[in-house]
C-alpha cells in the first residue's frame, strides 16, 4: 500500500466524491451558526444541520468536506494516550435527501479498498443490532462474509451528537495488525486495545432529536458519513498514532526540539509532548476562527487549552515563551488547506502572546500558593483539598481549577469538587450576569420553522426602495396564516423585498407595505431560515391575503441616515488598522439611523491622540468624496482584492466587496453611501473595553451628530444664561464663581468656628477634679456633632490632660461627644462606657473606644441630667 499523505488523502477522499456528484465545500468555521446546542463545531455534519432537516435547500443534494473539527469531551485524556486529540480534521460524504444505504455503503467500499488501497480481508464492518438492510448490503453485495459483520447496539452504533439529525450508523474498522494488539485471545473488533481501529462512520441519518431526547423521523432520508483524516492516515502510513502521521510529526519534533528532549523516550514527556502538539492545533485554529479568551463558553475552552499547553511546556523545561513559535509551524503546516490561518497570522500571533503571557504571571503565583495549600494538607495528612481552597485559587489568582486538579491527581492528591462547584455557584449568583451563559438548550422552535422550505425571498433593495410583488406567506406570532387585517400584529413574506433585513451589523429598515386599502407598518425585517426575509409589523388599516400584490415601500430617511453610518464604520476599520496595526479586526458592529457602534480586537486602550487621529483620518476620507462601489465576485478573486473579512464568518461562493475609492475594501453585504462625502462629519464619542482583548468606539456622523452639538449646544446656552455670561465667556465666568464660593466657604467656617466659641462661653470655668483627673463636662448651645468634636480637641488641648465630654441640641436631636487623653485612660477613665452611662438621659444610645466616643439623642431635656451624672460615672471608673 502507497503511503499517502495527510495533504494527498485529504485531496483524494474531494476528488472521490466529486467524481460521484458531490459538491466539494470548504470547511465551515469552527463557530456554529444558529446552534445553541452546540460550542464547537465537532463533525462535518454539524454545520449541516439545516440541509438534513429540511429546512433549508443545500446547494446540492450531494455535498463532500473535509471539516475542522474540536471535541473536548476528554480533554483530561488528551496526552494520556497517543489516542486522544481535541483537533481533527473530519472527511465526510453527504446525501440530502439523495442516496441512501446502498451508495453509501458501496462508496465507502470502493474508496478504501480502490482508491487508497487498504487490503479489504482486513476491513471489518459494523452494523446497528436491528439493520437488516445495511447488514444484508454489506455481505451480499460486498461480499463481506456474516463472520467478519459484527452487529452492535445503540452505544456503538446509533449516532447523535447535541440536538438535531441522527441515526443508526455502519463503522468499517481496520485490523492494524498483532503488533498493535493486546494480545488477549478475544481480542476482535470492539476491543479496547489498538489493533481493531475505527476508521469510518455511515450515518443513516433519518431522526431528529429536538434537544430533549424527542425523536421525530425525517421527511427526507439522509446520509452523514465521517472519517478521521488523521485516523486514516495513521493506518495508511501504518504508524503508532496520529502523533506519527507526516504533518503531526513535524509540529511534535518542533516541541521536542524547543524542549531538547526526544519523543518516545520516557511516558512523562510524552504526554506533555503530546499535549502541547495536540493543543497549539486547536489554539491557533480557533482563534482563526476569531474565538478570544475568556471566562466562559468557547472562550473558556481556548483559554483552558491554551493555559494547559503552556503549563506542559513548563513541565518539559521550556522556560520562555513558545506558543506563538509553534502556532506558527501550524500555520505552515495548513495553510494550504485553511488559507484563514495565513491571513489571521498576526492576529493569532497576538492574541496567544497577551494570554500567554498574561498566564505565566497568574502561574507562578498560583504554584506557589498551591504549593503551600498542599504542605498544609500533608502535615494534617489530608488527602482533599477543599472546595473553598479550590475555588480560592480560581478566583482570587485566576489559577485554573483543572490544572489545580492535575497537579494534585500527580500527587495522589484531590479537591472537593462539590465544595468547589457550591462555592462557583455562590459566586454566580452574587455576580448574576457577569460570569456567562453556560446553558445550551438548543434552537427553540418558531412558527418560521413551518414555513415551507420551497419558500425565499429575494432582495431588490441596493437598486430600488420601492416595489410591487406578491405575498406568499403571512403569519401570526404562532401560526401561519391565509389573511392578517386591522390590528393583527404579524410577519409577512413576499417575493421580492426592497426592506434590508438585520444583518452584518446594520438594523433593518423600516417603512410600509400597502395596497389601495391596506397598511402594515414595518416595524423590523428579519432573515429567517433558507433565504426567507420576513416583515414584522402591525396591520393599521385594511386587511391582506396570501397572493395579494403589494407594494413595500422603504423609510427612505432612515434608510439613508443607517448608509451614512455604515459607510463611515468601514472608514473607521481601516483608519484602526493604520493607527494601531494589522491586528485589528471587526470583532461586532451594530448600526442604526442614529448612531454607529464598532467593536474590535485591541489589546490595551486607545490613547487621546491614537483616537484624534482615527477620527482625522475618517474626515478627511469623508471631504475627499471617495466614491463608494459594491461588486459581487467569486469569494477567491475577493481574497486576492485584500478586502476585509469577518473573522468566522459564513461565506458563499459569490461574495459583495464594497470599496471606498482606493482606501477601503471590505465584504460586505449592507447598504451604502454612492460617496462618502455624503456622511459629512464623523465624531468618536467613546472608547471603552467591552472583553478581554476587544474595544468599542461609539461614534455619529450627519444626522445624529448635528443633533448631538445642537443637544450640547442648548445645553451651553441654558447654562450661560444661568450665570449670565455669554457662551464664550462661560469657562471663565465659571472660575470667577469658583472663586468667589472658595472664599464664601471660607469664610463661613470661620464664622462657624467663632460663633462654636461663643457657644462655649467660658466653659474652662466648669473644670473639676475627679480622684486627680480633670473633668470638664459642660453643655453647649446649638451645635452639631463635627462642632462638637472640633470643640472637644480644642478644650482638651487646653485641659492638658483629663476628659471632656459635651452635649448639644441642635435642630431638635441631640448630639453627645466624650474624649479621654492617654494619661486618663491609663488611670481607668473610658470614654465608650461613660458616653453608654449617660445616654440614655437624652433618648438615645452609643458608644466607643477608651479615647473617643459619642452618641446621639432625641430628649434635648435629658441633657443636664446626663452632664450631671458624668462626674459619678468618671468617679467609677476611675
Ligand atoms: N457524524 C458522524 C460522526 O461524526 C459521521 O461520526
Amino acid at each position: 500500500m502507497q503511503k499517502y499523505g495527510v495533504n494527498e488523502l485529504r485531496r483524494m477522499f474531494l476528488e472521490f466524491f466529486e467524481s460521484k456528484e458531490h459538491l466539494a465545500m470548504k470547511s465551515f468555521s469552527l463557530v456554529p451558526h444558529n446552534d445553541k446546542s452546540l460550542l464547537l463545531i465537532n463533525s462535518g455534519m454539524a454545520p449541516l444541520k439545516p440541509y438534513f432537516t429540511g429546512q433549508e435547500i443545500p446547494p446540492r443534494k450531494r455535498v463532500t468536506t473535509c471539516q475542522k473539527c474540536i471535541r473536548t469531551g476528554d480533554i483530561e485524556n488528551v496526552g494520556k494516550t497517543a489516542r486522544h486529540g481535541t483537533f481533527f480534521e473530519m472527511l465526510g460524504n453527504f446525501s440530502f435527501g439523495d442516496y441512501f444505504k446502498h451508495e453509501a455503503i458501496h462508496w465507502t467500499w470502493e474508496f478504501l479498498t480502490e482508491v487508497v488501497g487498504l487490503d479489504p480481508d482486513r476491513l471489518y464492518p459494523s452494523v446497528y443490532l436491528e439493520d437488516d438492510e445495511a447488514w444484508e448490503i454489506w455481505n451480499k453485495e460486498i461480499g463481506i462474509p456474516a463472520e467478519r459483520i459484527f452487529r452492535f447496539g445503540k452505544e456503538d452504533n446509533f449516532w447523535e451528537h447535541g440536538s438535531g439529525p441522527c441515526g443508526p450508523c455502519s463503522e468499517v474498522y481496520y485490523d492494524r495488525g498483532e503488533k498493535y494488539g493486546c494480545g488477549s485471545p478475544d481480542c476482535t473488533v470492539g476491543c479496547e486495545c489498538d489493533r481493531y481501529m475505527e476508521i469510518w462512520n455511515n450515518v443513516f441519518t433519518q431522526f431528529d432529536n429536538d434537544g430533549h431526547n424527542n425523536y421525530t423521523e425525517l421527511e427526507q432520508k439522509n446520509i452523514d458519513t465521517g472519517m478521521g483524516l488523521e485516523r486514516l492516515a495513521c493506518v495508511v502510513q501504518d504508524v503508532d498514532s496520529m502523533f506519527d502521521i507526516d504533518t503531526l510529526f513535524a509540529l511534535r519534533e518542533h516541541v521536542c526540539k524547543m524542549a531538547g528532549v526526544e519523543y518516545g523516550k520516557k511516558d512523562e514527556t510524552d504526554v506533555s509532548i503530546r499535549v502541547i502538539t495536540d493543543h497549539i492545533r486547536s489554539v491557533t485554529f480557533m482563534i482563526s476562527d476569531g474565538i478570544l479568551p475568556s471566562n466562559s463558553g468557547r472562550g473558556y475552552v481556548l483559554r483552558r487549552l491554551l493555559r494547559r499547553a503552556s503549563r506542559h511546556g513548563r513541565l518539559l523545561g521550556i522556560k520562555h515563551e513558545f506558543l506563538v513559535e509553534l502556532a506558527g509551524t501550524v500555520i505552515e503546516g495548513s495553510k494550504d488547506g485553511y488559507p484563514e490561518l495565513e491571513e489571521k497570522k498576526d492576529f493569532i500571533f497576538k492574541v496567544i502572546a497577551k494570554e500567554e503571557e498574561q498566564f505565566n504571571k497568574t502561574i507562578d503565583q498560583g504554584l506557589s500558593i498551591l504549593a503551600g495549600m498542599e504542605e498544609e494538607m500533608m502535615k494534617k495528612g489530608e488527602k482533599v483539598l477543599s472546595g473553598e481552597e479550590a475555588f480560592r485559587l480560581y478566583d482570587t489568582y485566576g489559577f485554573p481549577v483543572d490544572l489545580t486538579i492535575e497537579i494534585l491527581e500527580e500527587k495522589g492528591l484531590s479537591i472537593d469538587q462539590e465544595g468547589f462547584d457550591k462555592a462557583v455557584e455562590e459566586q454566580k449568583e452574587k455576580a448574576k450576569g457577569t460570569f456567562g451563559e453556560h446553558s445550551y438548550s438548543g434552537r427553540e422552535a418558531t412558527v418560521y420553522d413551518e414555513i415551507d422550505a420551497s419558500v425565499t425571498s429575494r432582495f431588490v433593495g441596493y437598486e430600488k426602495l420601492v416595489c410591487d410583488s406578491k405575498v406568499t406567506v403571512l403569519t401570526t406570532d404562532t401560526e401561519i396564516v391565509e389573511a392578517l387585517s386591522d390590528g393583527d400584529a404579524g410577519t409577512i413574506l413576499v417575493e421580492e423585498t426592497p426592506f434590508y433585513a438585520t444583518s452584518g451589523g446594520q438594523e433593518a429598515d423600516k417603512g410600509y407595505i400597502r395596497t389601495a386599502d391596506f397598511e402594515f407598518c414595518v416595524e423590523d425585517t428579519m432573515k429567517l431560515a433558507g433565504g426567507k426575509i420576513g416583515h414584522k409589523g402591525h396591520v393599521t388599516k385594511g386587511m391582506v391575503k396570501t397572493g395579494d400584490i403589494v407594494t413595500l415601500e422603504v423609510d427612505a430617511e432612515n434608510r439613508a441616515l443607517s448608509a451614512n453610518n455604515h459607510s463611515a464604520t468601514h472608514l473607521l476599520q481601516k483608519a484602526l488598522r493604520m493607527v494601531l496595526g494589522s491586528h485589528v479586526e471587526q470583532a461586532g458592529s451594530s448600526v442604526n439611523a442614529d448612531r454607529l457602534r464598532f467593536d474590535f480586537t485591541h489589546f490595551s486602550a486607545m490613547t487621546a491622540e491614537e483616537i484624534q487621529k482615527v477620527e482625522d483620518i475618517v474626515n478627511e476620507q469623508i471631504r475627499a468624496s471617495l466614491p463608494v462601489e459594491a461588486k459581487n465576485m467569486p469569494i477567491e478573486e475577493a481574497r486576492k482584492t485584500g478586502a476585509a473579512a469577518l473573522f468566522g464568518e459564513k461565506y458563499g461562493d459569490i461574495v459583495r466587496v464594497v470599496s471606498m475609492g482606493e482606501f477601503s475594501k471590505e465584504f460586505c453585504g449592507g447598504t451604502h453611501v454612492a460617496n462618502t462625502g455624503v456622511i459629512t462629519a464623523f465624531k468618536i464619542l467613546s472608547e471603552t473595553g467591552v472583553a478581554a482583548g476587544v474595544r468599542r468606539i461609539e461614534a455619529l456622523t450627519s444626522k445624529g451628530l448635528m443633533n448631538y452639538y445642537h443637544d450640547l449646544e442648548t445645553k451651553l446656552v441654558e447654562a450661560s444664561a444661568l450665570v449670565k455670561a455669554k457662551p464664550d465667556l462661560l469657562a471663565e465666568k465659571i472660575r470667577h464663581l469658583q472663586a468667589e464660593n472658595k472664599a464664601l466657604h471660607s469664610e463661613v467656617e470661620s464664622l462657624k468656628s467663632k460663633l462654636a466659641q461663643d457657644a462655649m462661653g467660658d466653659v474652662m470655668d466648669q473644670v473639676v477634679e475627679v480622684k486627680g483627673v480633670q473633668l470638664l463636662a459642660a453643655k453647649i448651645e446649638g451645635v452639631d456633632m463635627n462642632g462638637l468634636r472640633d470643640l472637644g480637641d480644642q478644650l482638651k488641648d487646653k485641659l492638658g490632660e483629663g476628659v471632656v465630654v459635651l452635649a448639644s441640641a441642635a435642630d431638635g436631636k441631640v448630639s453627645l461627644m466624650a474624649m479621654a487623653t492617654k494619661a486618663a485612660v491609663d488611670k481607668g477613665a473610658h470614654a465608650g462606657n461613660l458616653i453608654k452611662a449617660i445616654a440614655s438621659y437624652v433618648g438615645g444610645g452609643g458608644g466607643g473606644r477608651p479615647n473617643m466616643a459619642q452618641a446621639g439623642g432625641k430628649n434635648p431635656d435629658g441633657i443636664d441630667a446626663a452632664i450631671a451624672k458624668v462626674k459619678e460615672v468618671l468617679e467609677q471608673q476611675l
